[in-house]
């Protein structure tokens, strides 16, 4: 029968000796933002490396509907035909993302035509006031209904604010700076932590007035002339996490990630492996799209539990869940705290990891913030699922690895939201694995 996004499980039994050298997709950040703004660039605009997974591409559709021309090559080639946006016939739907929709409304909220954002029953639940609210202060309109989407955006004129970010978000500060493209005067976001920059990287490599990357304070005034891009975008840390704690837990591997992305505000994850006692080696490949890349050499390592706190989180936001699996394996005591975030991302990640580890036996004490676990936990293969939150079905594919007997992750098919091949790409470098279809 035919495999589809409501029926894609995953089989897998524990194994032996992960090995081999692999690619994996291109950076879902830097592929969001680079069709957003190679769609509003002063000409055409090369992305090659392009992420072709479910919620870059839902961006990638927004803005063909917003009248941008897009030739592909192939799936992860793109060239974009940047200039005046014109306004859409529906509403935009960005499916499952985040990204997409709070960035995208930066840049609608600054149109001279109006619009509605929108996406799926998982997207309509995430908080959207912490973008709503900046974008009202410098002058937009924009609505949500009850702090949720669908956003209904109506042209107004837009003036630059100073704007103190109560928690550090890629995303909130993207959609401040990019509405700062349209606004009279400057405009300015202060950070309480280090957020991922790749907005402002991007922007600088266009040519737009961007000040301060890699402080505390980032500005941004109107650009005369967005520049267009010419762009290969690097592999995704965020991706290469899961096959990196798989090196790491799964006995006798040897794996070789070729160049990610190792962005210092992404790569907190790479800081806390290396403290629990992680052997990864960093290979330095030069910088790409501006960005530091390397190959990066994983090997089976015994684990210590640590703390992680502070500074530390918001660089690797997403990795939690995966750092989870890799808490219950190591030894001695993990506790995270800081990380309230994780609450309100595709799913509650710490709700609903407890949860799923929970069926393979592992008992995970959760907290409002985070959560402590204690290691050398036994698991065991069940019948988990992936509620439709990517990195939660990634991250139990890879406890599954680690599991005795074997493990079925339902609802699987959401990897492909960020990961297009992950199951694939375990089978290659030897995993257990089979891909399957349920009526
Ligand atoms: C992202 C920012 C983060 C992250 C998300 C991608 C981005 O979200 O969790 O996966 O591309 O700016 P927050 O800004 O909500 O922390």
């Amino acid at each position: 029968m035919k495999i589809n996004r409501e029926n894609q499980q995953f089989r897998l039994r524990a194994g032996a000796g992960l090995r081999g050298t692999v690619a994996v997709p291109g950076d879902k950040s830097i592929s969001h933002r680079a069709v957003m703004l190679g769609g509003i660039a002063d000409g055409v605009s090369q992305v090659r490396g392009w992420l072709a997974a479910g919620d870059t591409e839902a961006t990638l559709a927004a803005m063909q509907s917003l009248g941008v021309r897009v030739e592909r090559a192939d799936a992860g080639t793109l060239k974009i035909y940047g200039g005046p946006l014109r306004a859409a016939a529906q509403p935009l739907n960005l499916m499952n993302a985040g990204t997409g929709i709070r960035l995208l409304a930066g840049i609608m909220a600054g149109q001279p035509f109006a619009s509605v954002l929108d996406g799926s029953r998982q997207l309509r639940q995430r908080p959207m006031k912490r973008i709503t609210q900046p974008l009202q202060q410098m002058g937009a309109r924009i609505e949500a209904q009850a702090g949720r989407c669908p956003l209904r955006i109506k042209p107004a004129r837009l003036h630059g604010i100073e704007y103190a970010m109560p928690v550090a978000s890629g995303q909130v500060k993207s959609a401040v700076l990019l509405a700062g493209l349209y606004a009279e005067g400057t405009t300015t976001v202060l950070q309480p932590g280090p957020a991922r920059d790749h907005t402002e990287r991007i922007l600088q490599a266009m040519g737009a007035p961007v000040e301060g990357i890699e402080s505390s304070r980032v500005s941004i005034a109107p650009a005369d002339r967005l520049k267009p891009l010419d762009i290969t975008v690097p592999g995704d840390f965020s991706s290469a996490a899961f096959l990196l704690v798989a090196g790491l837990l799964v006995a006798d591997s040897d794996l070789t990630l070729r160049g990610i992305n190792l962005n210092p505000t992404r790569i907190g994850l790479l800081d806390v492996l290396i403290e629990m006692g992680a052997q990864i080696e960093v290979q330095e490949r030069g910088l790409e799209a501006g960005e530091p890349i390397a190959d990066l050499r994983v090997r089976t390592s015994e684990l210590r539990g640590i703390e992680i706190g502070g500074e530390v989180v918001v660089r690797m936001i997403d990795e939690f869940p995966i750092l989870m699996v890799a808490a219950l394996n190591a030894g001695g005591t993990t506790t995270v705290r800081d990380a309230q975030e994780l609450r309100v991302k595709e799913t509650d990640r710490i709700a609903v990891m407890a949860q799923e580890l929970g069926r393979m036996g592992a008992q995970i004490d959760e907290r409002a913030d985070g959560f402590r676990i204690v290691g050398r936990q036994h698991l065991k293969g069940a019948v988990v699922d992936g509620h439709d939150d990517h990195r939660i079905a990634m991250s139990m594919t890879i406890a599954g690895l680690t599991a005795q007997g074997e493990t079925l992750v339902q609802d699987a098919a959401c990897a492909g939201d960020s990961f297009p091949g992950f199951a694939e790409t375990l089978r290659a470098v030897g995993a257990e694995l089979a891909l399957e279809g349920v009526e």
